[in-house]
């Protein structure tokens, strides 16, 4: 092995392992689950989610359209935060893999509760289940103790003015969505110091790439476009984010669950880093319409200025992404417009109501924005 700092065998959670995947609806979990099942290496992958508005069958549909990949998936509708459901399916992994959550900052600002229940109570109960397991392994019921891996956010490290966020850096949360994020990874470092969990937690980038739920700023704004519909940059549009796209997302969490070193955390950043306008006008020339569509409107509250990663502990541990953000970007905009009928499936039942709430007034009385 050649990877700096790994303590596993090469061997664990790769080909033939049993992983339960949260969130494997979603967007990054689908990814994560059709990437690995899509190898045709034995291994075997539960899935639970909720299939809250964000989680969509439909992202797997390439799986379960191919019988060999589909005979090693499990699916089961189910909430993290119900320990009847989860206790038999953690006794059954080899690892948990978390990405179950609320994921969109703007739905946080005006419905925390989800946030908290899924991203605070669900972990808890992944993680007391994951005791169990490990209580059983240490009396020989099973080989080795669950690994848990927390999917976590660079929005824990707050908005960053200057410079990069290291893993050590000081959490500094300023969203209920983050807030809940980092209750979540900081709860699951616990159960490693405490009770010795096998634990690992990454904190990824900006994700973008195909199956993203039209809510997000890149899906929105393409999708929008498409129809000709106004797209809604809030305030000066100067943040700036740092992009990554969702295979290498995908595939740094599974370098990080085979060699990451227990009780550690790793950022994933995308180095990709780029002021809204500018990605918003690199979508545009690839659709081929107008700025004109682009309307200054009112700022999200507390909205964090920059986030930027430093990378490099994952680089140490020999992980490298692959896609850059041109050759992404342009996928990701042929991958919409090749696929209209997932996307308008999205942007059906509670869109129209979302959409009203979050945007209606803000559009109502919004200007085009300059083009500076
Ligand atoms: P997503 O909203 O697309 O998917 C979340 C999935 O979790 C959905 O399928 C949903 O049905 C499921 N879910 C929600 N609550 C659940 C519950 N209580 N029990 C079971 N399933 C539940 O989110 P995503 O963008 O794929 O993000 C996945 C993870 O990655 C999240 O933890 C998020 O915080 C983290 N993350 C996302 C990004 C990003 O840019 N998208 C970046 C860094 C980290
Ligand atoms: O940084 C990682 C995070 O990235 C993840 O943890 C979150 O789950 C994910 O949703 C994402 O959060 P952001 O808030 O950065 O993503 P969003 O796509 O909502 O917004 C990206 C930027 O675009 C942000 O500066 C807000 C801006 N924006 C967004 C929307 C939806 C707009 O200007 N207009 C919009 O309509």
């Amino acid at each position: 092995m050649t990877e700096e700092g790994a303590d596993r065998a090469d061997g664990r959670f790769g080909p033939g392992s049993h992983l339960l995947v949260t969130g494997g609806a979603g967007f990054i979990g689908s990814c994560f689950v059709r990437d690995i099942l899509g190898r045709r290496d034995g291994t075997q992958i539960t899935v639970i989610d909720k299939l809250t508005y964000a989680g969509n069958r439909a992202n797997l549909a390439p799986v379960e359209a191919d019988a060999e990949q589909a005979g090693r998936l499990r699916f089961v509708v189910g909430d993290i935060a119900d320990p009847a459901v989860v206790g038999p399916l953690v006794a059954d992994a080899e690892a948990v893999v978390n990405f179950a959550a609320e994921s969109h900052v703007d739905r946080s600002i005006h419905d925390p509760e989800a946030f908290l229940v899924t991203g605070v109570i669900g972990v808890h109960v992944l993680l007391e289940a994951c005791r169990r397991e490990a209580a059983r392994a240490a009396g020989g019921e099973r080989p080795a103790a669950p690994r848990f891996l927390q999917v976590s956010t660079d929005e824990v490290y707050g908005s960053v003015e200057t410079g990069h966020s290291r893993e050590g850096d000081r959490l500094e949360p300023r969203s209920p969505y983050s807030a809940a994020k980092a209750a979540g990874e900081i709860l699951a470092r616990s159960y490693h110091v405490t009770h010795g969990l096998d634990v690992v937690v990454t904190r990824g980038s900006n994700t973008y790439g195909p199956y993203h739920h039209p809510e997000k700023l890149i899906p929105l704004f393409i999708t929008n476009a498409i129809d000709d519909r106004p797209l809604p940059l809030y305030g000066d549009g100067l943040q700036r984010r740092d992009w990554l796209h969702v295979a290498d997302h995908a595939g740094a969490v599974e370098h990080v669950l085979r060699f990451g070193r227990a009780g550690e955390v790793y950022n994933v950043p995308g180095e990709a880093e780029l002021p809204n306008r500018q990605v918003v006008e690199r979508l545009l020339d690839l659709l081929g319409k107008p700025w004109s569509l682009v309307r200054r409107v009112e700022d999200r509250p507390g909205h964090d200025r920059r986030y930027a990663l430093d990378g490099t502990k994952l680089r140490a541990l020999g992980w490298r992404n692959r896609m850059s953000f041109e050759t992404g970007l342009a996928a990701t905009v042929d991958w919409y417009q090749a696929n209209e009928a997932w996307w308008r499936a999205a942007r059906s039942g509670d869109w129209d109501t979302y959409y009203e709430r979050q945007y209606g007034a803000r559009l109502a009385g919004s200007a085009q924005a300059a083009r500076e």
